[in-house]
């Protein structure tokens, strides 16, 4: 099998990358020439744990090669995967379509024989058919069915964990409307198949829609038990237990009930508001959706007040410690993460906000003005009055509490992922700060 993949991000090299380790033969095509050259270079423009192992040993191998011409690529490809990105349109929250059409345009100038185009991006429902009809407009000489298939088949891969994800997803959806297009995806799909993971044959809408809907209760969970949190805090409940009690009924299962200080990433916040946009474009308003929504952007706001009551009401003039930017560990992404809007918040309250990531660093440097990067817990804590901890990465789990106590002006720990036990931190001479947990919270 012979496949391209046009979008070498985070979706696009990840699968590309575990499609040619399946055998597959792929070209990742990127019109982001520096991209490019980087990864023909042997250098990954993301950080992914397993990634760049998994690259290395694909391209040696001559099984994963990256291009920026599409033509050439396609000659012989069985299918073509677009997974380029679907940004929030500014203004309406829709999701920007700009860069799927202008992927399915060139596709439809580089097909040579048969091809089927699947789209891997998120895309609203409905737009397997508009992507069909761009590439007859493009090439008034193709017909759907015959010269080309259009396929859905949406990524539910998580950022740092994503090759786990992909070699071992709990489903496969495939939509598609000719029994080619199954066959070619069958066939991809097939050492998944043979270790029985379902997948689920359907139509292009369903497909469609199924990535929204998942996206969409995944956030709802986790707004959910950060709303349950909140009570938690007023009535001297511990929400963790709370999370554990309900999670262990296997209806509701214990994913996803973690609280903190609200979802962000590169795909809940964008796709809740797309599905909402969606549904009320059909007269279905999604209540449930946008409140999710609204309530998820109070939150981050209502975080930075939260570390600004646990300073004594003013960080005015005062060094605050940020431990963690990205929207998640494992992870360089800052795309709407929470970070980005609750250190703005510290400092315009006055705050001087110090912080450390272990990967996102780079691409906070641009977004997060007036922030100064350390190098290590440690480097940033040196006369803080709080130490914030806003991304739950590993290397800071078992922080060494002495020193940290040592180094700041105040020992007092906000704890925006329950990371620490309340009572440990304490018994190292913090104040403690985390969420939903009684007392302890405060
Ligand atoms: N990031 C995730 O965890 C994740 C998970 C599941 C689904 N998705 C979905 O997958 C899609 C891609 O997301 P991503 O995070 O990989 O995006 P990304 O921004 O990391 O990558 C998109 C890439 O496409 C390239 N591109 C854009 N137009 C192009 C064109 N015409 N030809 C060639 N290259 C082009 C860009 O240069 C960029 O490198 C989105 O729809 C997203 O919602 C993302």
């Amino acid at each position: 099998m012979r496949i391209v993949m046009v979008g070498t991000g985070y979706v696009g090299l990840v699968s590309g990358a575990c499609f040619s380790e399946f055998g597959v033969d792929v070209t990742c095509i990127d019109s982001d020439r520096d991209k490019i050259a980087a990864l023909a270079a042997g250098r990954l423009p993301i950080y992914e744990p397993g990634l760049e192992a998994l690259v290395a040993r694909n391209v040696a191998a001559g099984r994963l090669r990256f291009a920026t011409e599409l033509a050439p690529a396609m000659a012989a490809a069985d299918a073509v995967f677009i997974a380029v990105g679907t940004p929030s349109r500014r203004g309406d929250g829709h999701a920007d379509l700009s860069y799927v059409f202008a992927a399915a345009e060139q596709i439809a100038r580089a097909i040579a024989a048969r091809t089927v185009v699947v789209t891997k991006s998120t895309v609203p429902v409905g737009t397997g058919s508009e992507v069909e009809r761009v590439i007859a407009a493009a090439r008034p000489g193709l017909a759907p069915g015959v010269d080309f298939d259009v396929a859905s088949n949406p990524e539910f891969l998580r950022e740092g964990s994503a090759i786990e994800d992909f070699m071992h997803p709990d489903r496969v959806v495939v939509g598609a409307a000719s029994d080619h297009a199954r066959a070619v995806l069958g066939a991809l799909y097939r050492p998944l198949f043979l270790r029985e993971t379902p997948i689920v044959l359907t139509s292009r809408e369903t497909a469609e829609l199924t990535k929204y809907a998942a996206n969409a209760f995944l956030a709802a969970k986790i707004t959910f038990i950060n709303e349950i949190a909140d009570l938690c805090e007023k009535v001297g409940a511990d929400v963790q237990e709370v999370a554990k009690g309900i999670g262990l009924d296997r209806r509701i299962g214990a994913k996803f009930l973690h609280p903190g200080p609200g979802f962000g990433g590169s795909c809940f916040p964008k796709d809740a508001l797309a599905l909402a946009r969606t549904a009320r474009e059909h007269q279905v308003p999604l209540h449930l959706v946008e409140t999710v929504t609204a309530v998820n952007e109070a939150r981050k706001a209502a975080m930075a007040a939260k570390v600004i009551d646990a300073c004594g009401g003013s960080v005015a003039a005062k060094a605050i410690a940020v431990l963690g930017l990205t929207f998640k560990p494992n992870t360089d992404d800052l795309r709407d993460s929470p970070s980005l809007v609750i250190v703005p918040a510290l400092q315009k309250a006055g705050a001087t906000v110090r912080a450390y990531d272990p990967a996102g660093m780079d691409a906070a440097r641009a977004l997060l003005p007036g922030v100064a990067f350390g190098s290590s817990a440690y480097d940033i804590a040196e006369g803080a009055v709080a130490l914030v901890i806003m991304t739950e990465w590993n290397q800071f789990r078992a922080l060494d509490l002495a020193r940290l106590r040592a180094l700041m002006a105040r020992p007092l720990m906000v704890d925006l992922r329950n990371v620490y036990r309340p009572d440990e931190v304490a018994a190292a001479g913090f104040d403690y700060v985390g969420i939903g947990r009684g007392r302890a919270a405060r």
